[in-house]
């Protein structure tokens, strides 16, 4: 069913089974019994196995080099990957892939040329003339991003479908052993998984023909104030080595108000309980702080609480993850949007910089 074309806005389709049904059938999953419980995840997917761990032991070790091996994997792996989810977004919205206009690739594993924009076109036999951009290294705002640009390319190119693809295999740039001096190594190590998502961005649904899932009112991005240094990633002979400060849950909680009044002024909203929330699940305690400083009722990340607790953070695929998991039950529990019911939600992509990607959201009508 697709809904009435807001002709300041865009309609996505996304397909995310993807990321869940896809993901287990590449990696072997891991139990998280053996690390901190206070992470609040059950369950991560990740390439490295042991046995791969075995085969190249300076992937353990905290600083050896070891670039050329992440690489190798990375540059196959990452467009592989993203094949699988782009695959299951096509199927789910029905449309041949010729359709397809514009390319929004984004990861943050792996540098090459040509790049994985390139890939993935491949892989997907998609029309060589399709229009393609990659953004590399946003982190964990890149679901904002990719978003942002869609829209973008979706008001200004008449009946474009852009094919929106997240695919993150961080294990393999950014494991490394413990180190003593670096606590920042451990906190990576017990969040982060790996993921892939795929949506399809277009402005002019066909009616009876195309669903809708979820309309994007509006985008921005900022820089948090006095975050300089808090979230950082420096690309070395062993690898992409993360410096995740103590300070963000605080930076992020201390200025979401101000950012979230900003971008729904012009929607006459200001009860942050009357929306629906999708966060970029960077650790608990963002999420604690955030719910917290905005006194949000508890069962409002509910849907991001279950992607930390099921995949990890998957940097720039979570809230794709989210959105697929928040439609899914919005559906299952017959609510009237796939906005868990409610017209209006806000997506927050949060990474380094400290950078936050806004996107405000519209539910459809189910
Ligand atoms: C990492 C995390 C799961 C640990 O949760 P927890 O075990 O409940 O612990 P706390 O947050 O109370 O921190 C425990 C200790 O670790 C320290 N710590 C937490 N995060 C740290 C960091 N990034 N760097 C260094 N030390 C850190 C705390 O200062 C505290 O030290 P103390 O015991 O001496 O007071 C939680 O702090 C978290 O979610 N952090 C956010 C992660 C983040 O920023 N992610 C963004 C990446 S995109």
């Amino acid at each position: 069913m697709a809904m009435a074309k807001d002709p300041m806005s865009n309609e996505f389709e996304f397909e995310n089974d993807l990321g869940c049904d896809m993901m287990c059938g590449s990696y072997e999953a891991i139990d998280k019994k053996n690390i901190s419980d206070k992470s609040m995840i059950k369950k991560r997917y990740m390439y490295l196995t042991e046995e791969i761990l075995k085969q190249k032991p300076n992937l353990c070790a905290y600083m050896a080099p070891s670039l050329n091996d992440r690489q190798d994997i990375a540059v196959v792996e990452v467009p592989k990957l993203g094949e699988q989810a782009a695959t299951q977004a096509i199927k789910q919205w029905g449309q041949p892939k010729s359709k397809i206009t514009h390319l929004v690739f984004s990861t943050s594993c792996g540098v090459d040329m040509p790049a994985a924009d390139y890939h993935l076109t491949k892989l997907l036999g998609l029309h060589p003339s399709v229009k393609r951009f990659v953004m590399y290294q946003h982190g964990c705002y890149a679901g904002g991003s990719v978003l942002r640009l869609a829209k973008d390319l979706a008001e200004n190119n008449k009946g474009a479908r852009v094919l929106v693809v997240c695919s993150e295999i961080s294990s393999v740039v950014s494991f490394h052993g413990p180190d003593e001096t670096n606590i920042d190594s451990l906190v990576g190590r017990a969040l982060f998984g790996d993921g892939a998502a795929a949506i399809i961005v277009g402005s002019d649904p066909l009616l009876g023909v195309e669903k809708p899932l979820f309309e994007i009112a509006s985008v921005s991005q900022t820089i948090v104030p006095d975050s300089e240094g808090a979230l950082d990633g420096h690309l070395r002979e062993a690898g992409l080595m993360f410096h995740i400060s103590d300070k963000i849950p605080r930076l992020v909680s201390n200025n979401i108000e101000n950012i979230l009044v900003e971008v729904f002024q012009p929607f006459n909203i200001m009860d942050w309980n009357s929306i629906f929330w999708v966060v970029h699940p960077g650790g608990p305690a963002i999420l604690d702080q955030v719910e917290e400083k905005l006194a949000l009722e508890p069962d409002k990340l509910r849907a991001t609480r279950r992607v930390l607790r099921e995949y990890g953070n998957m940097w720039g695929a979570s809230v794709l993850f989210i959105l697929n998991e928040m439609r899914q039950c919005s559906g299952a529990y017959g609510l009237r949007t796939t906005g868990e019911g409610l017209e209006w939600g806000v997506l927050l992509g949060i990474g380094p910089g400290l950078t936050i990607e806004t996107v405000v959201l519209r539910g459809v009508s189910i």
